[in-house]
């Protein structure tokens, strides 16, 4: 059976969490491979709300395995909470969830250390989420990193606590003003932790591997998104863990040629919060209408999302980074109530005109974009499930962006609930 990976191809927040949620039932096994509680998807079920952040969306389906794999960065306290949220409203993951042993934990030090550092950068500030993922993965990459697999050797926490506090209090205290942190009660907190998590941790690459041997489906779920990713994303303003098709193999030990297909997850306008260059903004009463209509406010942090226009330059560039098979394209209906539509083909800066992504932050912050403006449906889409039913204004724009991004639409979200999809091809049957 195949493998599916679904990523977003924007700045996260696509929709990709109703998507994993259609095509969980396909799988066997839905798994994340980076980010952490940085990521809010928001699912609906039956007219229920959940939103997850650490935990893979095929939790909320019976008998799927769910699998947080050693790329993920994981907030004990946080997947704890979520855990017990969803228990409460009668989904026990006991037996389902799975966190691979090799996955690094996020410490209390990280989390304080970036909301710190952020109000220190005042100005220059990325607008992080606060969830401590940039110190996590900062102390993975500097090989003073605690991972799971680390609690169960308890000389050898101690002593990397030590040695990690020994570097991180005379920084937190003297630069950030932080009170600090003291030993024996970190090392307590982590034992705690293991012993309390502990049924959930497993050699989860060699469990995805099994279960790919045997013939088993799986469903990779990337968080945020591809212009957030640490390499390839607006830098410095991304998250700090690569987001593109690349993390699904080292954040869950799963060969490239074992990838079947790529979904690309794009939103049919763009938004993005936080920080940093976003070409299309719209900062009039057209973007202030789509933040209403879409209801965009993000789902980790309720801050206001930014919106724009759809960026065809940006996700032409996420289609070719993660090899993307199809285009996912969500709230459709947002831009049902507008004359006009505009798709961004190009930017400009200096009399120079720009086909892909350029790298460099000032040209990508005040380059000027060029558009194509097609005409708007001003017809109602919500919930619409068949391709013919869609107004031919919306159809118009379903198929320029296809044939601009040489991608095609496989699924057309028209609403938040599962059923409110136009699913024109199926990942998991081609
Ligand atoms: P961090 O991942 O918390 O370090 O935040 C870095 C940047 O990524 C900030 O601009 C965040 O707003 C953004 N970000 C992180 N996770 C998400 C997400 O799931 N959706 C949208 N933006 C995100």
């Amino acid at each position: 059976m195949p493998s599916v990976a679904v990523l977003g191809a924007q700045w996260g927040d696509e929709g990709k969490g109703k998507i994993v949620d259609l095509l969980t039932p396909k799988a066997d096994v839905v798994a994340r491979f980076q980010g952490g509680p940085n990521a809010g998807h928001t699912v609906v079920v039956q007219g229920q709300q959940y939103i997850l952040h650490a935990l893979p969306t095929g939790v909320l389906h019976p008998g799927k395995k769910a699998v947080i794999g050693n790329g993920a960065v994981i907030d004990p306290t946080a997947l704890h909470e979520e855990i017990e949220q969803l228990r409460a409203r009668g989904i026990d993951v006991k037996d389902t969830l799975v966190i691979s042993r090799k996955a690094h934990l996020i410490l209390p030090y990280h989390r304080a250390m970036d909301v710190a550092r952020e109000a220190f950068r005042g100005e220059r500030r990325i607008g992080t989420t606060g969830r401590g993922i940039g110190p996590a993965y900062t102390d993975k990459t500097a090989r003073m990193g605690i991972r799971f697999a680390d609690l169960f050797d308890e000389a050898l926490l101690h002593d990397r606590l030590q040695a990690n506090l020994a570097e991180k209090n005379p920084l937190i205290q003297t630069v950030y003003g932080h009170a600090g942190f003291e030993l024996e009660a970190l090392f307590a907190w982590c034992l705690e932790w293991r012993d309390k998590l502990a049924g959930y941790l497993a050699d989860a690459e060699q469990l995805v591997r099994d279960a790919m041997l045997r013939g088993d489906s799986v469903l990779f779920e990337g968080a945020q998104g591809t212009m957030l990713d640490i390499d390839h994303g607006t830098y410095p303003f991304v998250t700090s863990s690569n987001t593109t098709i690349g993390a699904v193999c080292t954040g869950l030990g799963v060969p490239p040629s074992r990838i079947d297909h790529v979904v690309g997850v794009a939103k049919a306008y763009t938004t993005r919060v936080g920080m940093g260059p976003f070409p299309t903004e719209l900062l009039d009463q057209v973007g202030e209408r789509m933040r209403t209509v879409g209801a965009e406010y993000g789902a980790t942090t309720g801050r206001a999302r930014r919106c724009g226009w759809f960026d065809v330059v940006m996700v032409r560039q996420a289609a070719w980074l993660n090899g993307f098979t199809s285009l996912s394209l969500t709230k459709l209906d947002v831009l049902d109530r507008y004359d006009r539509i505009k798709l961004c083909v190009a930017y400009e800066y200096k009399g120079k005109r720009f086909e892909h992504m350029p790298d460099e932050l000032e040209v990508l912050t005040n380059c000027q974009p060029h558009y194509v403006e097609l005409e708007g449906w001003q017809e109602n889409t919500l919930g619409l499930t068949t391709y013919d039913q869609l107004p031919a204004g919306a159809r118009h724009y379903v198929e320029e962006l296809s044939q601009r991004l040489e991608l095609p639409v496989s699924i057309i979200s028209t609403g938040s609930g599962r059923e409110q999809t136009v699913l024109l091809r199926d990942p998991f049957a081609s």
